[in-house]
């Protein structure tokens, strides 16, 4: 981040410069490149489940992952070097503020323990200054901000508190939000996972206390909760009832590679693929809901609700990520209907022309109105996401369900199964860049595609229950049938 201004920690002493007071602190030294705090694996020491999760988490891999490098290595060849840090401002922040990148093209030189998004940058952002692109601020201060109040003295750093870095408050999603919503220099809105929280009810405020509601959830509750009571550090005199927060921050995204080495990457990726099954379990909801035709065929209506993502789902990359039904319908053993059958090697794109298929994801454009896989190139954006509820209601958000009917004419079909299928990356976007010479193909062959649990469904005449107005239908919950929440059937 460049500054224009004087850093906010400055202002005092330049305020007590113009008053003449001459008793105010020196300013904190610039910050050095081999300054121990800096290193993640200082604060392994005494804070080493963190330091576990975080390395096994998206934010130490951002600036490794090799679809990353790839991808900014061509847009900086294509836009001759203009789109400059905009990259790695967010995927490695503490390398371009110590001035260590301009453009991310020499990571391999930057010292490891600089790259990705480190502990140190969280913990000493002291101001955020837009709502996009990764405005945040740091103190450039050695003081570990976090949640607690009254931390205990150690030897390694001084601690305060900071809202900024409490889940508690509105705050705190500023912090996270802003890095993940990204505006392309092309005035693009490409991430937008946090106007998406904004819209959604999560973000409600309690008109009282002008704080978060009561049913509110900020970035930090969900992907950091569920916090553990026990001690935060494996240090001197620490209390036992303080709240752990896990780091791990799992959710679509996977390594490609051995990271951070042969030994530990399968371990992590393993520990984090646990993660994402869980996680998932609660983030969608889907029925099917089948009806008898006139013709004497049926009539398949499935529908999806995002439930506890609270954005869009998918959401931050999902011009990048591939998300589609599979269904399946059977008279007996034959088919009578298949619907977004495809092979794991194979790109969806090579089944798009299917005018059923059922995609949610974003789409880039140029101004020609063409389908683009790069940022750089994107003029306007397509986009068809499940949303999140915009009203808290005990019968839910109708209007953010979203359905479809698929017909089977003429024979009626006696089991229904449905799985929406999830791709981090679409292999067209990496098909494109191996062409251009900038990635590897063998990272293509790591991509995982994931059955989002909760969508995963059969539905038989003996185990669907009769919904009036809706048919006999299945759902992923009880608690969770379309029927129940008074969203439109499909027609
Ligand atoms: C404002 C901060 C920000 C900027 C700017 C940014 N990114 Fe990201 N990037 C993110 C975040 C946050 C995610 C994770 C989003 C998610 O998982 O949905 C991400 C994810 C990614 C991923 C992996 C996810 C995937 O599978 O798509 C790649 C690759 C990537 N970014 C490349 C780039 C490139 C190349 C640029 C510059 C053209 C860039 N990013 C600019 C914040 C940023
Ligand atoms: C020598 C041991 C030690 C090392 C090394 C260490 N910490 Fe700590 N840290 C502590 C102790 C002790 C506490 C206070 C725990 C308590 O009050 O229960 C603490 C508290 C914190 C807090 C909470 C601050 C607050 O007020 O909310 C954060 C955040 C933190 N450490 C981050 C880090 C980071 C990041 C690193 C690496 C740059 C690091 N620590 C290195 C011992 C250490
Ligand atoms: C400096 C910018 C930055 C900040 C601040 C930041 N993130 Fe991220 N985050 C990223 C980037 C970049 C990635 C993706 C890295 C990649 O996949 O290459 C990411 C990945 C993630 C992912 C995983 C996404 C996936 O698809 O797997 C989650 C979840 C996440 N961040 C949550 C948070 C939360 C919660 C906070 C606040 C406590 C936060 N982030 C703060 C930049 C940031
Ligand atoms: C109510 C809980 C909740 C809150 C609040 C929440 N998220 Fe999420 N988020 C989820 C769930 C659940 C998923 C996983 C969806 C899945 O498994 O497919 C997710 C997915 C993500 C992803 C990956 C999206 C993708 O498709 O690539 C990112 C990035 C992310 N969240 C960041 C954030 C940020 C930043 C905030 C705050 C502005 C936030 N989340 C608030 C529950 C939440
Ligand atoms: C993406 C931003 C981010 C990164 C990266 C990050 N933290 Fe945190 N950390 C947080 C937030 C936010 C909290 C406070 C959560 C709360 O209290 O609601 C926190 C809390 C803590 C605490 C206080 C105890 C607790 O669990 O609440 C410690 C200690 C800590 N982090 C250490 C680390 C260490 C060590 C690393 C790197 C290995 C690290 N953090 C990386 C955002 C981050």
């Amino acid at each position: 981040m460049s500054r224009k201004h004087p850093p906010a920690h400055a202002w005092p002493l330049v305020l007590a410069v113009l008053a003449g007071c001459p008793s105010d602190p020196d300013p904190p030294p610039a910050l050095d490149p081999n300054e121990r705090l800096l290193d993640p694996a200082t604060c392994e020491e005494c804070h080493p489940t963190h330091y576990r999760e975080w390395l096994g988490s998206m934010h130490a891999y951002a600036a490794e992952d090799p679809v990353f490098r790839a991808m900014n290595a061509r847009g900086q060849r294509e836009t001759n070097g203009e789109l400059g840090d905009f990259c790695v401002r967010c995927h490695a922040p503490m390398a371009v503020e110590l001035g260590l990148t301009t453009d991310g093209l020499n990571l391999d030189e930057v010292p490891q323990h600089l790259r990705g998004v480190t502990c140190f940058f969280c913990h000493t952002t002291e101001s955020v200054g837009g709502a996009h692109n990764n405005p945040l601020q740091l103190s450039g201060q050695r003081t570990m901000l976090g949640a607690i109040h009254d931390p205990v003295d150690n030897d390694a750093h001084a601690s305060a508190y900071s809202p900024l870095l409490d889940s508690a408050t509105m705050e705190s999603a500023d912090m996270c939000g802003s890095c993940h919503d990204v505006v392309t220099p092309n005035g693009v809105h490409l991430e937008r996972t946090f106007v998406e929280w904004q819209g959604s009810f999560f973000s409600d405020v309690d008109p009282l206390s002008g704080g978060p509601a009561i049913y509110g959830q900020r970035c930090g509750t969900c992907h950091m909760g569920r916090a553990i009571e026990g001690p935060i550090a494996d240090a001197p005199g620490v209390r036992a009832d303080r709240l752990y927060h896990p780091h791990a921050m799992q959710a679509v995204d996977v390594a490609l590679h051995d990271w951070p080495d042969a030994e530990l990457g399968p371990e992590l990726r393993a520990e984090q693929l646990e993660l994402i099954e869980f996680q998932r379990k609660s983030a969608l909801c889907a029925s099917i809901c089948v009806n008898p035709r006139d013709d004497g065929g049926s009539d398949l209506d499935i529908y999806l609700h995002n439930e506890f993502s609270a954005h869009s789902w998918p959401s931050g990359s999902a011009q990048d990520r591939r998300a589609w039904l599979e269904l399946r319908a059977f008279a007996g053993d034959t088919p009578a209907l298949e619907l977004g059958m495809l092979d794991d090697v194979q790109p969806l794109s090579t089944i798009a022309d299917d005018p059923l298929l059922w995609q949610f994801r974003d789409w880039m454009r140029d101004a020609a109105g063409q389908e683009v896989h790069m940022f750089w190139d994107a003029e306007q954006l397509e986009s068809n996401l499940l949303p999140a509820s915009e009203i808290l209601s005990p019968l839910g958000d109708a209007s953010t369900w979203r359905a479809r009917r698929y017909e089977v004419p003429g024979t009626a079909v006696d089991r229904v199964t449905t799985r929406l299928r999830l791709r981090p990356m679409g292999l067209d976007t990496l098909d494109d860049l191996v062409a251009s010479g900038d990635l590897d193909p063998a990272f293509r062959d790591q991509i995982t595609t994931f059955d989002v649990t909760p969508t995963v469904l059969e539905w038989t005449p003996d185990t669907a229950t009769e919904f009036e107005g809706y048919g006999q239908c299945v759902s992923s919950s009880s608690s969770c049938g379309a029927p129940l929440i008074g969203a439109a059937p499909p027609s």
